[in-house]
């Protein structure tokens, strides 16, 4: 074992930030000697000093990020305050002195992904960020690596804790939206201005750096179609339950099926129970992979909290530090297949449409043929009569976003439909 240690500089020290700095005490032997040589934590920056941070001595504490990353003998940066800047210029930095980074954010791979891979490979050191998406979940390793021999052409996730936690409680209760969310701040799960979780901005940068990875391709939080799940209502998951589904918030990313473009969306959805992502309760994550060769894979766990993300970052601080020993880097980007991200309007799938109809003859005929008019195929209908109106469901069978758009105009514009109370998309099949 080498005995000049790598140092490290951690850049913030909140929820994930302390467990880092914990766990690289605590387990200093151990990471040695998986390593094979000593790491060393030399500055903590934070925001704010004065504060007490357990475990991580005072003196390594600084709030000047800027100096710590340009002294000029890091090896390792680790940078977990998210945001794009400060971050951002503090990872260029640290590449332009030489040291590997490894980051939990997700905003700013989502969005500068590319060009700070070309940074990093410039400067000949590593950017390694399992702890982006899904937490504690080994994904993007897998991905990148143990099935670079493979072909990915689906990825399907849960990827945001915060929202499983609300959908699952209004699946295994009956409440309704504002309830669920109440419930989720007042355990902690959803922040006090949970706008990223719930209207889906987590969930879609996650998604565009599945979809890169999986498909080799640039794929920016700008090209991922995004709904949140602020519109789902008690009435949405009663009916989810009726055909045998539950409503969760999925990200999925697809190859075309000439494999000539990829999409990638986040939004929520029907999914028949028997499906593998339909059992993730409270704030679980789950991704289910479909390869060519390997098949379907689901990779299952904790997909937020600062001890299982430091987990994903520490297993990332020690792939980078053997780099380093071996005087080597891990793989960068990959993304020679330059597939174009097509827009939601050509993603292909099924529909659950709700609508609120007068009750008299030839109301269901007149709302049939509108389907078949734009090419929508009818898989099931129920209706169920209520004094003179009727509550209609259709579920369709796969059509274009652009079809069941077009669709659902028309039926807005027909006197005998009062409403079109909700329209869901069923995954999964
Ligand atoms: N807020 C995220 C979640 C965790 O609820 O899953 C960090 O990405």
């Amino acid at each position: 074992m080498r005995t000049r240690p790598l140092k490290v500089a951690l850049l913030g020290c909140g929820v994930v930030g302390s467990e880092v700095a914990r766990i690289m005490t605590t387990d200093a032997a151990d990471l040695a000697a998986r390593i094979g040589a000593p790491v060393e934590l030399v500055g903590v920056a934070v925001r704010r000093a004065g504060r007490a941070r357990a475990g991580v001595p005072e003196h390594l504490i600084t709030t000047d990020a800027e100096a710590l990353v340009n002294r000029g003998d890091i090896d390792v940066v680790i940078e977990v305050v998210g945001g794009i800047e400060p971050s951002k210029h503090l990872i260029l930095s640290a590449f332009a002195n030489g040291a590997s980074v490894v980051s939990a954010n997700k905003a700013l791979l989502a969005k500068d992904g590319a060009e700070l891979h070309a940074a990093a490979a410039k400067a000949g050191v590593d950017l390694y960020y399992e702890a982006a998406v899904a937490g504690a979940i080994p994904l993007l390793r897998p991905l990148r690596e143990s099935l670079a021999g493979d072909k990915v052409n689906r990825v399907l996730g849960i990827v945001n804790g915060t929202t499983n936690f609300i959908m699952d409680k209004m699946d295994s209760t009956g409440a309704g939206y504002s309830e669920a969310l109440e419930e989720a701040t007042a355990l902690g799960y959803a922040e006090a201005d949970p706008t990223a979780d719930v209207e889906g901005f987590d969930a879609a940068a996650k998604a565009a750096i599945l979809a890169g990875i999986a498909f080799h391709t640039k794929v920016t939080a700008a090209d991922v179609y995004r709904e949140g799940i602020t519109e789902v209502t008690a009435a949405d998951i009663a009916s989810a339950k009726e055909m045998g589904c539950v409503v969760k918030l999925l990200a999925i990313c697809e190859r075309a099926a000439d494999g000539e473009s990829v999409t990638a969306r986040v939004h929520p959805a029907m999914l028949p129970l028997s499906h593998p992502l339909a059992s993730v309760r409270e704030a679980y994550n789950a991704v289910f992979v479909e390869a060519e060769a390997a098949g379907r894979l689901m990779f299952y766990g904790p997909g937020a909290g600062g001890a299982p993300t430091a987990s994903a970052v520490l297993g990332d601080l020690v792939a980078v530090c053997r780099n380093k020993v071996n005087g080597t880097t891990g793989p960068g980007d990959s993304v020679y297949t330059q597939l174009p991200a097509k827009p939601m309007d050509q993603v292909i799938t099924r529909y659950h449409v709700s609508l609120d109809v007068d009750d008299r003859a030839g109301v269901l005929a007149q709302v049939a043929s509108v389907f078949a008019e734009h090419g929508v195929s009818i898989d099931t209908v129920r209706q169920q009569g209520r004094d003179g109106d009727a509550s209609l469901v259709v579920v369709t069978h796969r059509a274009t976003d652009a079809a069941l758009s077009a669709t659902v105009d028309k039926l807005r514009a027909l006197d005998s439909v009062r409403d079109v109370a909700s329209i869901m998309r069923v995954e999964g099949e």
